[in-house]
């Protein structure tokens, strides 16, 4: 069946810089190398409507704004195919038959769906389709027998449960579903972009994002306002590292060549790091930097998504065409699953005729 690539996001928002080093830039990457077989990207609008049950709209419009973005990456609908969730019926029939194979108690330990359900405020009352939402993820991964799931370090434990469904139902059923591996980045700053104010996380609900599709004066005026070292007052004073935003930043984003282009009279980022330390080195002039490398990483991006943005129609053609490819894909899994758990009565004329046999005999 070959390596087989799948993710997704949920359509809630634009995606921003750390959708982009978390994820996206790597995607790109894998479908350029030609390594996989198939690659699905998925807008988890289904997903998404799971805390978001009384804001239908909202999903509705972002699932153009995901879909730009990713073309706008360079995610290839000819290499890649980029279909919406709630499209495929095949998912919830799966997603129905895993959850006999996981407790209540399984899916209460899920660290990530605890810390959602804290800052959602569900604690009192919380939606059964939220709660089994790492179910429901199993299906996506596992409809598309996918090898290999490249997303941020918040969804291993959806990972970890996907792969005790899949282990769970071949043992049960015998062997149906395929075992995903988890790609995360590489990079330890692309593992958890922090927002621009330093928080742990970028989130559209702390307001400390840059987004993909975000104007030049508006990175501009975010990477000069970044969260850096509170001690570094005066650009004699040595200046630290650990947690510094700015530094963080260039970690995930700077290549070697930004530094002959953009500041000269460094080498490279060990150079410019080991200044800072030091003293000497002011806040400002590595703001001047980021903001040069942010620039020559966004602009592209934001280029492809304008030409997209001119043709919207074209845009829902592709999801559309992708959705139909993905459900023949999805059905032929389920397919599959059915005739595992025995529920495929009517092709099995084996089952058919040896009754009628018992019958007779009675
Ligand atoms: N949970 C993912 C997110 O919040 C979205 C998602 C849904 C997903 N289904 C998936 C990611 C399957 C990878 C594989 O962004």
């Amino acid at each position: 069946m070959g390596k087989i690539m799948l993710t997704g996001d949920r359509p809630t928002g634009k995606l921003h810089v750390g959708h982009y080093v978390g994820s996206l830039k790597r995607r790109v990457e894998l479908q350029n190398t030609g390594d996989f077989d198939e690659m699905f990207v998925m807008i988890a609008d289904a997903q998404a409507l799971t805390d978001n049950a009384d804001n239908p709209e909202k999903v509705r419009q972002n699932i153009i704004e995901v879909a730009l973005d990713y073309l706008a990456c360079g995610l290839d609908p000819e290499k890649c195919t980029l279909f919406i969730q709630s499209q495929i019926p095949q998912l919830c029939e799966l997603s129905f038959y895993y959850m006999n194979l996981v407790t209540v108690s399984r899916l209460q330990r899920n660290p990530t769906v605890k810390s959602e359900i804290q800052q959602r405020n569900f604690e009192a009352s919380i939606p059964v389709g939220f709660f089994t939402y790492p179910i429901s993820q199993a299906a996506d991964i596992t409809a598309f027998q996918a090898t290999t799931v490249p997303v941020g370090e918040d969804q291993l434990p959806m990972l970890e449960q996907t792969k005790e469904i899949v282990r769970k139902f071949n043992s049960v059923y015998g062997d149906t579903l395929r075992e995903p591996e988890i790609l995360l980045p590489e990079n330890q700053a692309c593992l958890r972009l922090p927002g621009i104010d330093g928080k742990a996380k970028m989130s559209k609900s702390l307001g400390n994002c840059i987004y993909l599709s975000e104007e030049p004066e508006e990175i501009q005026k975010k990477v000069f306002s970044m969260f850096t070292d509170p001690t570094h007052i005066r650009v004699e004073d040595p200046g630290k590292l650990e947690g510094n935003t700015v530094f963080t930043y260039l970690d995930a984003f700077c290549r070697p060549e930004y530094f002959e282009e953009f500041l000269p009279d460094y080498a490279n980022l060990t150079e410019l790091k080991e200044h800072y330390q030091r003293g000497g080195l002011g806040d400002m002039k590595v703001k001047r930097f980021l903001n040069n490398v942010l620039q020559a990483e966004l602009e592209p991006i934001r280029n492809r998504r304008k030409e997209y943005q001119k043709d919207i129609p074209y845009v829902y053609e592709i999801l559309k065409k992708g959705s139909e490819k993905a459900e023949a894909v999805a059905a032929k899994t389920l397919h599959d699953v059915k005739e595992a758990m025995k529920i495929n009565y009517f092709d099995d004329k084996e089952l058919i005729s040896s009754q009628a046999e018992r019958f007779k005999a009675e």
